[in-house]
């Protein structure tokens, strides 16, 4: 694409190329989350001007079905009318106060009423704080240091978090993070996912992705989230659910009433913001007692509840309903089914489990169960040449191969027919290209 001229917006027409090329100059990398980036599986990401539904269109006027949606955050679909309409109306009596507002309790009890067992919720504006303050208010209540967290789980970038982590620190190949000081994760210890790690009395908390969602799509094994709720509770230690991803996806209580097993504390974001920046944690009220102004734990943030965030989130989690999420489930299920057969008539070998509706995709020959699977799967570097085969046919996959598919309320079943026609293209260049085997 020729680059030059001005849009409606002021903004200057250029390519993809040209735009990343001026990002890489003001931002680092080009890119404000390393995620985005196509470190993992070459070429030059695509520029996103809008998005309506299922669909993005880039600064060349190319039309994507977006299976990313914002990495979950978005579940009715990009500019959804009465998300958009809830937003444009908060905005115009003021963007943030600094004093309670009415919007933050509505949402706090509309967490709060689809979730049993989670008392109460203090929000705050991204997914990394809220797992990170959910470990402070664990640590402060049970007096003790030590964490436990599962290889290949994300929970955002705070130090203690960042050992073992999945989803872009995985992608671009790093064992953790350069600039955590070894002191910042001595009690955090890492266990392997779906095995049930030895407790003891210095473990302040158990954090887990219920469904791991951050190094591909590994559901819990069976018993697994029942074995470490009860091990848990033999020390004294407290269980965190960390349902950034699945919190109001996998269904209407997310996953822990999905699979019935109740956390002391969860942990969310992504969709309770309808696409705003917004987190929450939560949980029983004895626990969040220590939490100032009433306890000794300090946690704090100028944007936390923000009236435009809180009413985006509202809207959302009031215009879905199980019905809503059963269907969506339904359909999820059978597109994975039918990926799953055009792969293999390709003759490529790969899984595609699912979660509620969560898609995951490993070329591997069996079930991927442990993050030592998820990177088996990705060594293979039969990710990269799929995920450009699917865009250049106007479908985007998240760029790594640690992430899962997001199709949303807004995907019909024409949006994932069109998906798996593309994969059964991808996958035929896949079988006869370089990868092949
Ligand atoms: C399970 C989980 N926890 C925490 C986070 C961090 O959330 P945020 O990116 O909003 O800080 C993420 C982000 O993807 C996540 O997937």
């Amino acid at each position: 694409m020729a680059d030059g001229g001005t849009a409606a917006d002021g903004a200057p027409v250029l390519s993809n190329a040209a735009w990343f090329a001026r990002a890489r100059r003001s931002i680092p990398g080009g890119v404000d989350s390393p995620v985005r980036s196509f470190a993992s599986v070459g070429g030059t990401p695509y520029t996103v001007v809008r998005g309506d539904g299922a669909v993005v269109v880039d600064v060349e006027g190319r039309h994507y079905i977006d299976m990313v949606q914002s990495y979950g955050a978005v579940l009715l679909g990009h500019a959804h009318p009465a998300v958009t309409a809830s937003v444009v109306e908060a905005a115009a009596s003021g963007t943030t106060f600094g004093a309670p507002t009415p919007g933050e309790v509505l949402l706090a009890e509309a967490i709060c009423r689809r979730v049993p067992g989670c008392d109460q919720v203090r929000l705050v504006s991204s997914g990394t704080e809220a797992a990170m303050s959910a470990l402070r208010v664990a640590r402060g209540f049970t007096r003790r240091d030590r964490i436990v967290k599962f290889d290949g789980c994300y929970h955002g970038h705070s130090d203690a978090l960042l050992a073992g982590a999945g989803s872009g620190v995985a992608g671009l190949g790093l064992p953790g993070s350069s600039g955590v000081p070894a002191a910042a994760v001595v009690d955090t210890v890492v266990a392997p996912y779906n095995a049930l790690p030895e407790l003891d009395e210095r473990v302040a908390c158990v954090i887990v992705e219920p469904v791991a969602a951050n190094m591909g799509l590994v559901p819990p094994a069976p018993g697994f989230l029942q074995a470490l709720r009860q091990a848990c509770d033999d020390v004294g230690a407290l269980l965190v659910f960390d349902e950034v991803i699945t919190g109001f996806r996998v269904g209407p209580g997310g996953a822990s009433v999905l699979l019935g097993v109740v956390p002391d504390l969860w942990c969310f974001g992504k969709v309770i913001g309808g696409g705003l920046p917004v987190g929450a944690f939560g949980g029983r009220a004895d626990v969040l007692s220590v939490l100032a102004p009433d306890g000794p734990v300090y946690q704090a943030g100028t944007l936390s509840g923000n009236p435009l965030a809180t009413a985006a989130g509202r809207c959302v989690l009031d215009a879905v309903g199980p019905r809503d999420y059963a269907s969506l489930s339904e359909r999820v299920e059978r597109f994975a089914t039918d990926l799953a057969v055009v792969l293999g008539e390709a003759g490529v070998v790969a899984q595609v489990p699912t979660a509620g509706p969560l898609v995951g995709l490993f070329f591997s020959d069996r079930p991927v169960t442990s993050y030592a699977g998820a990177k088996a799967s990705a060594a293979t570097g039969r990710y990269g040449p799929f995920f450009t085969a699917m865009l250049r046919q106007g479908v985007a996959l998240a760029p790594g191969p640690y992430e899962v598919m997001f199709p949303g309320m807004a995907h019909s079943d024409d949006h994932l027919d069109t998906v798996l026609a593309a994969a059964a293209s991808a996958a035929r260049q896949l079988a006869v290209g370089p990868l092949a085997g």
